[in-house]
């Protein structure tokens, strides 16, 4: 392998090193910079003039505020550049811009966010996720679905990829062909902007993909590309040879095995190998010039402008690669979302970001910001352990995995949450490091692989209908596809005509939801679930979609199933109505504020799971049965864990019976409190 070559120096722009790169090559200090400098530069410029004054200094404050945060990230990307100085003033140059015209709404709102900055910690979030053509048609179909979300009480919703994707296959919308363009099947960006505000007048706060690691392959920068022209080539990284690729291959792992071979795909047009993660009408983006960062930052401001309080930046943990390492979670690709968070903070401090990284949670942690950075990169990320944790406790009737895995969870920063969910568009990759099953004396790899097999229906007994999801041969690797309510047994209960595996099935559901809204963070409901929506098979006959199984569990909604939401005796009505007491218990509950520690206790019955809320805002005791049969747990477990005398379930309001046992029922939970 040839030795590797710092990001810096020239390399690797396009792959051929044409970039025109500039290191401090006479040894002065690129550093010599500070906000002084870049405020007079900024101060000079005419539309800034024309702000008031206070405006121009709460610009100055949020700059010197904030320098330090937005250096430490920028020197690790491009400390060594000779134009250094120049790049941070061009980047805070393109946030002054932003800053200059954001709506008055939103300066509003950021002041609002700001005296709470705790917002997303409370225990009054709760979140769903939809697609728009699929949930509601277009953006003006989802305007006249808020009163069924206000019905869940939701007040954040992500709704999918919603930029001009692609024409043809588009990954669901991941391969953005527009950033400041609205899909024209969903409607204009005058219909986006309307939705923002009809939301924001119901407190629903808006979450929008940001695919910031690679765009579409007829993105005009792509094309241009493609046409030969050099400064657009250096958007990517595009190789003449394979010489690179090929090294470049040894340390990379394939993330869609089935889609392609490896990480690089041959454009016909320019003749150029292309770095392609995910699939090959996906370009990843070369950070290595800042001239990325720019388009990138000044698309996420224009897009925070329009309205949105929340980007979900995908697939992060590939945003910066270094030859001769897996180019994954490198920390530059956390310098980057530091840099980019510190520089958004200028123009919209409300704004957040949510770190889409399905990794472990050492791995997760981290892009919370850590050291000087900590709380300083994304406030959100999604909780996949936890996800995952639950379904495989679910499978195995056995808590001991999920409780021992949870109690190695690092420490996070204040004002930072999980976002906890139990199903989302993607598949389900079976994230259980082989030390944490180890450590009860389970071998991972059978581990993982009895999940696959259980949770694709090929287990004897096994209660789940779900499919496998990009097979890799060379580790066996097997991700699973599949609804909620078929993961959980409702489409084999339903099939039987049982009404006892349907009621088992719902229990499941309503478990793992009510330990979602009970972990701390915001829970994500994703569409249809919280209805019990099967599995769609009709993905099958969609020529974009057939071979892509996460298209199962991708619906359209079913109107007509929710006109059922509030029949208690229907599976939906069921769901729908449990769903929303757990949302209004949770809500007046300030010991679930996230900030509370979550800590999974042992409760002496390998079957139920206990998880200890705990802070100066009160204290709980969540205890979750897995099994089928009934359970109980000794009142002395539950002293000993500090729970005395009269206890009560906030869940149903109820004092608790029973003064040697706890009974639980199949697949109850409790929510205990001392009374
Ligand atoms: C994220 C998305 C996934 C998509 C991938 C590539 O992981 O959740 O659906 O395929 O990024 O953009």
């Amino acid at each position: 392998m040839m030795p590797h070559t710092p990001s810096s120096v020239v390399k690797p722009a396009s792959g051929e090193g044409v970039m025109p790169m500039l290191i401090s090559r006479d040894g002065t200090d690129s550093h010599n910079i500070s906000a002084d400098v870049v405020w007079e530069r900024v101060s000079a410029e005419s539309r800034f003039k024309r702000l008031y004054r206070y405006q121009q200094q709460a610009f100055k404050n949020r700059l010197e505020i904030g320098w330090d945060d937005i250096v430490r990230p920028l020197s690790l990307l491009y400390g060594e550049r000779d134009d250094f100085a120049d790049c941070v003033t061009r980047f805070v140059m393109i946030a002054a811009d932003a800053f200059a015209i954001r709506p008055k709404a939103l300066q509003d709102l950021d002041q609002r966010r700001i005296l709470q900055p705790d917002w997303i910690s409370r225990p009054d979030r709760t979140g769903y996720i939809a697609y728009t053509d699929r949930f509601a048609g277009d953006l003006n179909g989802v305007v006249d679905k808020i009163p069924y979300l206000n019905e869940l009480d939701i007040n954040l919703l992500h709704l999918m990829p919603l930029l001009k994707p692609r024409d043809g296959a588009n990954d669901g919308g991941y391969a953005v062909a527009d950033y400041r363009a609205i899909d024209p099947h969903l409607g204009t960006m005058a219909d986006f902007e309307h939705l923002t505000e009809q939301l924001r007048a119901n407190d629903i706060s808006l979450m929008i993909d940001f695919v910031c690691n690679h765009t579409a392959d007829d993105h005009e920068w792509a094309q241009r590309a493609r046409a030969g022209e050099k400064a657009y080539q250096d958007y990517y990284f595009m190789f003449s040879e394979r010489t690179l690729p090929d090294q470049y291959e040894q340390t990379l792992r394939i993330i869609f095995p089935e889609s392609k071979q490896g990480n690089f795909i041959f454009d016909e047009s320019s003749q150029k190998w292309v770095w392609s993660t995910f699939y090959p009408y996906q370009w990843d983006l070369n950070y290595h010039n800042p001239q990325v960062f720019i388009e990138m930052l000044d698309a996420m401001l224009y897009l925070a402008n329009k309205g949105v309080e929340i980007l979900r930046m995908d697939a992060v943990a590939f945003m910066w690669k270094e030859m001769g390492t897996s180019c994954e979670s490198l920390p530059q690709a956390h310098a980057l979302l530091q840099a980019f968070r510190a520089l958004t903070k200028l123009v919209a401090p409300g704004l957040l970001l949510l770190a889409e990284a399905i990794l472990s949670p050492k791995d997760v942690v981290p892009y919370f910001g850590v050291g000087a950075a900590a709380g300083k990169e994304c406030e959100l990320a999604y909780h996949n352990s936890l996800m995952v944790l639950l379904w495989s406790a679910l499978a195995e009737r056995n808590v001991r995995l999920l409780t021992h895995s949870l109690q190695q969870l690092p420490e996070m920063p204040d004002n930072t949450a999980w976002i906890t969910y139990v199903r989302c568009h993607d598949d389900i990759g079976w994230a259980i490091t082989d030390e944490n099953a180890g450590a009860l004396g389970l071998n991972g790899f059978w581990h993982r692989s009895f999940l696959s097999d259980f949770y694709s229906g090929q287990f004897d007994g096994s209660f789940a209908r779900g499919a496998v999801f990009q097979y890799n041969p060379e580790n066996q690797d097997r991700r699973i596809s599949g609804a909620c309510a078929s993961l959980a047994g409702l489409e084999l209960a339903i099939e039987k005509h049982s009404r006892y595996e349907a009621e088992l099935a719902i229990g499941r559901i309503l478990l793992i939801h009510n330990l979602i809204c009970a972990y701390g963070g915001i829970p994500l409901i994703y569409m249809g679930d919280e209805l019990g929506m099967l599995n769609d098979y009709t993905f099958q006959n969609d020529p974009e979609h057939a071979d892509d199984n996460r298209w199962l569990h991708r619906p359209k909604m079913d109107w007509n199933l929710a006109a059922l939401r509030n029949e208690p005796h229907h599976f939906a009505g069921r769901i729908f109505c449990s769903l929303q007491q757990i949302i209004a218990a949770r809500r007046g509950c300030a010991a679930l504020h996230a900030q509370a520690t979550a800590t999974p206790v042992w409760t002496h019955n390998d079957q139920v799971f206990g998880l200890l809320r705990h802070s100066p805002r009160g204290r709980l005791l969540i205890l979750a049965n897995f099994s089928e049969r009934m359970q109980f747990i000794e009142r002395a477990r539950l002293n000993a864990l500090g729970f005395h005398g009269n206890l009560f379930d906030r869940l149903t309001a109820q004092p608790i019976q029973g003064w040697r046992y706890l009974y639980m029922a199949p697949y109850q939970v409790f929510w205990l409190e001392q009374a």
